[in-house]
């Protein structure tokens, strides 16, 4: 049951704190060590492996995205992230060396069913990253990362997505580690960031409140835009899709660096401007551009919302929002900055009048191709 929230969706966006510590559980060791046992994949295997695909749909296809970023900066092995429907229709190359991550919530997702099929057929191996237990997808797999979420009621996927997305940290983190790391102490560090990440969760969803009381202000909105950059752009992504299939309004989500090429032509007086900030620090920084970018739409009338990390006051000239998040390392901060998101478009959507839980036109697991 409900346990006194609303809505599941409410209730599932508070257990994300649990859902990503059981995801953990078992699987750091003191020593900073992954621990996959239930990956029956062998050492010479994934040594083996010469390229990745991520292959999943709709709000898995968005923690796919995020992988990539994250195992290919972790093992340097390409990945190649794709939605389902499109993978076995355009003759993938694959082979033995190839490694097949498909995510999927619940198991049964027919467009990755399909692919994963397709996939083994050309004989790659293939890892799926699951969330119910038993289902069709792990049970065709060659090997499988349960993510421990709990079941998922709401028809949008949020504990569920972080909690594949904390999956996909042990999936590359592991690859890593049995392959022989290249950042050793940036990879030790991140363990501990892992074991860090239920706290920050915890403290994000404390300071939700502003958060609904802005979404109640944009509930007559025609459109939303959100962007990000780096790991923010899938974030941004699964904003968009939250508040299309919630609330009915429509959404875009860009990588911000494409905004001059076109999208920011859609800016007028007033839209609202969803905008992911990057961490001040970290190697490869791409913080700056993200703070002229919002600078950018600003002067063109934009409503400008970021969200950003705590003490990042470069944002405060343009914001006319802010939306604080923990410092969190650049890889790992979709964990914190997906929250704002989630409780954006179940506001929205709740003030709007609509039956969050059980959006018009979708269903919980989608068993047609
Ligand atoms: C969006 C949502 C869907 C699913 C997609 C894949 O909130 O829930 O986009 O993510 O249908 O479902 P699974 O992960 O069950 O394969």
């Amino acid at each position: 049951e409900k346990d006194g929230y609303d809505w599941f969706m409410l209730k599932e966006i508070a257990e994300q704190p649990h859902a990503i510590a059981d995801t953990l559980l078992g699987r750091l060791s003191d020593h900073g060590a992954i621990v996959l046992d239930e990956v029956r994949i062998s050492d010479q295997e994934v040594r083996d492996i010469d390229k990745v695909f991520v292959v999943s749909c709709g709000t898995s296809y968005h923690a796919g995205l995020i992988a990539k970023y994250a195992i290919e900066h972790w093992t340097r092995i390409p990945v190649e992230v794709e939605l389902a429907s499109e993978f076995r229709y355009r003759d993938p190359v694959l082979d033995r060396s190839t490694l097949v991550v498909v995510i999927s919530q619940s198991g049964e997702t027919m467009d990755t069913l399909m692919a994963m099929r397709h996939a083994k057929e050309q004989r790659a191996r293939v890892l799926a990253i699951c969330n119910t237990n038993g289902s069709t997808i792990p049970r065709e797999s060659d090997a499988v990362l349960y993510t421990r979420a709990g079941p998922e009621v709401a028809v949008a996927s949020t504990k569920g997505f972080l909690s594949q997305v904390v999956a996909c940290y042990l999936v590359g983190l592991f690859l890593a580690q049995v392959r022989g790391i290249k950042y050793a102490d940036e990879v030790a560090a991140i363990v501990d960031e892992l074991r860090a990440l239920p706290a920050a969760v915890e403290k994000v969803l404390s300071e939700m409140e502003p958060v609904r009381e802005l979404a109640r202000s944009l509930a007559d909105s025609p459109t939303i835009l959100f962007l990000g950059r780096h790991v923010g752009y899938p974030v941004a992504l699964e904003g968009a899709l939250k508040l299309k299939e919630l609330a009915y309004i429509h959404a875009e989500g860009f990588a911000a660096g494409e905004l001059k090429h076109g999208p920011i032509a859609l800016i007028g007086e007033g839209t609202p401007v969803v905008v992911v900030a990057p961490s001040p620090r970290g190697r490869e920084s791409v913080h700056g551009k993200v703070v002229s970018n919002i600078q950018e739409v600003r002067a063109r009338g934009a409503r400008t919302i970021v969200i950003a990390e705590e003490g990042d006051d470069d944002v405060l000239p343009y914001a006319d929002h802010v939306i604080r998040v923990p410092r969190t390392p650049t890889l790992l901060a979709p964990v914190v900055t997906t929250i704002p998101m989630q409780v954006l478009a179940c506001e929205i959507a709740d003030t709007r009048g609509l039956d969050v839980d059980q959006p018009r036109n979708l269903a919980k697991s989608v068993t047609v191709e």
